[in-house]
């Protein structure tokens, strides 16, 4: 997904562009730009493809001098990936530049209507009507002209802006889309994502909706489209650079799997009162009253984090008895979605900035619900917009398959499952019991991930086969989905997952020595159902790879080949179960040389509908 890096300070703009832009990269684009203002004159480049051949270009041209400059990584929405349509994007006489994400609503009547007044467009995208909106209006001041611009435009937008006819300064703004300020010593950079600002500062001011930043050499103001002067917090970022790296390993996605006994224990950490069988999640605090009173939640969610969401749908049912429904985030608002205020709306994402979570979370905020979130990403949108909410704290994920912020959901949704059932039916021998088990997960996770020479040599086994399904029941039946989906996502291989109990109805007639099939049995409640779905695919000649529990030898002559993992508590299986299935499918999309931390037509962060 698109990126924004912009500076303005004492140094020259284009290293910290540069690498503002590099560690932008894990979240996803198809080209780069980049303009610096140098005493006088704008310089621009622009490149299709990776940051580093956009650094290639640079190197060869005198952009060095400029000490302000915006840059970009682009995400095609509207228009192809070209140099043309990468931005930075400015106005007819090139003097006023512009990088944006988000989505201009309304770009197509103010194109026709900047047209008519003489302005010459170059590109196919939505933002370019950005720039030539700011030169229509523009009076010798460039927030002036952002801010009546910005009251024209539809849409999201976080927006950074230089100009050549008011130098040395740079202008901010944002709706929808994330825009954060990192303030150094008489410098500042300002991007959409922290981890372009970590290396310079940890100082930082969190733009809201639409709000305008103005820094130049006498410091910063902030405005709102009223041109009303408004006072900001600074906030202090508690990540550091070195979580945002890949610390050794070969690929961010291995990181972040062998990093889960850690960022489970993190999104424990403090949290848990074994005496009490409660948890304390500071979070919820300011809801506490309503939440004893909650007849119904909905959860919706995109991706991963819907999986998680299906997990908590059965936690939640059978631990507190409260009816749970799950959506996804994009179906949400589509439908008539029945909500009053004994409704809990709970969004769950990694990024806290997915756009189709916040479309979700605005409807539900329409309708009346006591809003919540579970996410992982400290100050984002969704997190400021919700009534109330739990973090992560697992640290950040820049692999682009979500593997230890879906592992995190599931060990917060055990918290809120014990939050809400001890307000209500829950005995406190169950409460300590659930938390007893929850505290030996992180050792559990670490087990299994000494087992990683068995998974490779399966991981070579199977590479070579173009479909595979994943199957599990009950608990295990999200668990399911989410193996299937690394894998698509990494290795580009056809995965499906299913309920295993469904498979006769359909699925079953793929099955034949070409088409594995990954059960997840652990011994539970559905244990032998899960079994004899298993035998079903044998009795077709498909390959089996079964997930078990260590001790349990009675798969060896169904299954072809069999990853034990630890016993635990059957509400706790998903958080075990899927580890072997993130290493699978690392393995295998590394086998067949994928790109695995940055998988083709994938986006880290998606913020657009
Ligand atoms: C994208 C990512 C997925 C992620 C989903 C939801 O599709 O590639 O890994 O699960 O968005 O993201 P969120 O940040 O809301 O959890």
């Amino acid at each position: 997904m698109c990126g924004i890096v912009g500076y303005f300070g004492k140094n020259k703009a284009l290293p910290i562009l540069l690498e503002g832009l590099e560690r932008l990269e894990y979240r996803g684009y198809d080209s780069a730009g980049i303009v610096v203002y140098c005493g006088e004159k704008m310089k621009s480049l622009k490149s299709v493809g990776r940051v580093s051949s956009l650094k290639e270009k640079v190197i060869k041209e005198d952009l060095i001098s400029g000490k302000v400059g915006i840059a970009h990584t682009r995400w095609a929405t509207h228009g192809k990936p070209s140099e043309k349509n990468a931005h930075p994007h400015c106005d007819c006489k090139r003097k006023i530049w512009v990088c944006h994400n988000g989505i201009i609503e309304n770009y197509k009547i103010l194109k026709k209507w900047l047209i008519e007044r003489g302005h010459k467009f170059r590109s196919e995208t939505d933002t370019e009507v950005i720039p030539h909106l700011i030169e229509e209006y523009f009076q010798g001041n460039l927030e002036n002209a952002l801010v009546k611009a910005l009251k024209k435009i539809e849409g999201t937008y976080a927006i950074v802006a230089i100009s050549e006819k008011d130098p040395n300064k740079i202008v901010a703004a944002k709706n929808s889309s994330p825009l954060i300020i990192g303030i150094g010593d008489k410098e500042f950079i300002v991007a959409s994502d922290a981890s372009a600002i970590l290396s310079y500062t940890k100082k930082v001011v969190y733009l809201n909706d639409k709000e305008v930043a103005v820094m130049n050499a006498d410091g910063i103001k902030f405005l709102d489209l009223f041109k009303k002067s408004l006072s900001k917090k600074t906030h202090i970022l508690n990540w550091d650079l070195s979580s945002a790296q890949k610390s050794g390993y070969p690929h961010f996605m291995l990181k972040e799997i062998f990093e889960q006994p850690e960022s489970i224990a993190n999104s424990l950490r403090g949290r848990l009162i074994n005496k009490e069988g409660i948890t304390k999640l500071g979070g919820l605090d300011n809801v506490r009253k309503k939440m004893a009173n909650i007849k119904r939640i909905l959860i919706s969610s995109c991706g991963t984090a819907f999986y998680a969401g299906l997990v908590g749908e059965y936690l939640i049912e059978e631990k507190t008895g409260i009816p749970v429904e799950v959506d996804l985030a994009s179906e949400f608002r589509y439908r008539k979605p029945i909500i009053d205020k004994h409704t809990a709306f709970l969004i769950v994402s990694q990024s806290g900035e997915t756009a189709d979570s916040l479309a979700a979370l605005k409807e539900a905020k329409e309708k009346g619900a006591l809003t919540l979130g579970i996410v992982n990403t400290v100050g984002s949108t969704i997190s400021r917009e919700t009534d109330a909410g739990i973090y992560n704290h697992a640290g950040p994920e820049i692999s682009v398959a979500s593997t230890k912020a879906f592992t995190s959901q599931l060990s917060i949704f055990i918290l809120l499952t014990l939050f809400l059932a001890r307000q209500r039916q829950m005995s406190l021998i169950e409460g300590k019991e659930i938390i007893n088990s929850l505290k030996k997960i992180p050792a559990k996770v670490k087990q299994i991930l000494k087992n990683i020479s068995q998974i490779k040599r399966i991981a070579k086994k199977y590479k070579k086969f173009n479909n595979f399904f994943f199957m599990g029941r009950k608990y295990n039946y999200p668990v399911a989905l989410e193996g299937a989906l690394k894998l698509k996502e990494i290795s580009y291989i056809h995965a499906e997952g299913y309920s295993a109990g469904e498979m006769k109805h359909g699925p079953i007639a793929l099955i034949d020595k070409n088409f594995p099939s990954v059960f997840i049995v652990t011994e539970n409640s559905v244990y032998e159902k899960v079994v004899s779905n298993m035998e079903e695919v044998k009795a077709r000649g498909g390959p089996i790879i079964a997930i078990t529990n260590i001790g349990n030898k009675k798969l060896d002559k169904i299954a072809d080949d069999v990853i034990y993992v630890p016993k635990t508590i059957e509400i706790l299986e998903p958080i075990l179960n899927v580890v072997p299935l993130q290493l699978l499918a690392y393995y295998i999309g590394v086998m067949r040389g994928r790109d695995v931390d940055k998988p083709r037509n994938l986006a880290k962060s998606v913020t657009v509908e």
